[in-house]
């Protein structure tokens, strides 16, 4: 049975995904930050199918020294019970903030969930991907598209605008799956950034402020039900041979912004790596 790790599964499109892979028979292990969600999303999987493998870790992942002890309580899972392998990790929680507000470290919120965790976490769980050369799926979106890296001020301290900070960090997800790309693939380890297109969950009203709340709640009524964009995860941890793409959207390659260069790619994984006091090495180390 096949592993896979999936973050903020305890509700939308992560829940969604979860529910869909742990039908499909892979053995699911997610990540959310409130114990009562993760239980929650626990019986709503497992009593709708008896034979389904589903466990919810509780970590705030927009904390550093949380990603590393639930990165570490998943490894000695693995270790234990699969082999030290991990078939995929899916790096999709994520949220919107109406304001800058900070974590521990002093890092953005945004930033520090929708890129930062992802980067730390993939670190961390990276011996296991390579042991079953696996891939890595980052919850990306078309709002990536129109927006540079501000590489003066990633953390937009200076003037923040919190949708410039919600697409930059999107666009951090397909340079980071580039950066690992270019570095890992030889490894065969594979990377991929799914856009999930508009999509009806609560993502803007979680603690956001009434103007953002009040948008999102008219925005999502349009937006399609989780289970469409979970058949695409399900399609990029299925698929052999390994899809040779990037970036998807309904189980189908899609062009991405032109600020996806090698060069951008290996710079902000030099400065995530600053960020999280890591050093992710060479393909060798693993
Ligand atoms: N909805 C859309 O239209 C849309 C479009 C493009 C991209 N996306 C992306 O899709 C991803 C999932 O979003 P969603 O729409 O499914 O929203 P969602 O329903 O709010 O799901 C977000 C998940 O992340 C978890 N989470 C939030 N903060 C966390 C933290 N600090 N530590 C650990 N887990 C945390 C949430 O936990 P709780 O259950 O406790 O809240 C939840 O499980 C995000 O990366 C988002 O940027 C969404």
């Amino acid at each position: 049975m096949k592993t896979v790790v999936i973050t903020g599964a305890s509700s939308g499109i992560g829940l969604e995904i979860s529910r869909l892979l742990a039908r499909k028979g892979f053995n699911v292990l997610g990540v959310g930050r409130s114990e009562a969600n993760c239980r929650r999303a626990e019986e709503m999987i497992l009593s709708g199918n008896a034979n389904a493998k589903f466990t919810c870790y509780v970590a705030d992942l927009m904390q550093q020294r949380e990603v590393v002890k639930v990165a570490d309580e998943i490894l000695s899972y693995l270790d234990g019970n699969c082999n030290g392998e991990l078939h995929a990790l899916i790096n999709n929680a994520g949220c919107v903030r109406s304001w800058y507000m900070t974590t521990e470290e002093g890092y953005e919120q945004q930033f520090a969930l929708n890129h930062l965790a992802g980067f730390l976490l993939t670190y961390k769980l990276l011996p296991a991907l390579k042991k079953a050369r696996g891939r890595v799926i980052m919850t990306g979106s078309q709002s990536h598209k129109g927006i540079r890296i501000h590489w003066n001020d990633v953390m937009l301290r200076r003037r923040y605008n919190p949708l410039t900070a919600y697409k930059q960090s999107k666009l951090c997800n397909i340079l980071f799956a580039k950066g690992l790309n270019d570095r890992y693939a030889s490894a065969g380890i594979r990377a991929y950034v799914v856009d999930p297109g508009l999509v009806n969950t609560d993502i803007g009203n979680k603690e956001t402020g009434a103007l953002v709340n009040f948008i999102w709640s008219l925005r999502k009524r349009h937006g399609v039900s989780p289970e469409i964009p979970a058949k695409t995860y399900a399609f990029l941890c299925e698929q052999e041979p390994t899809p040779e793409g990037l970036y998807y959207y309904l189980c189908k390659e899609k062009s991405y912004s032109r600020q996806v260069t090698a060069e951008n790619a290996n710079r902000l994984f030099g400065l995530s790596e600053r960020l999280c006091g890591i050093h992710y090495g060479e393909v060798q180390s693993l």
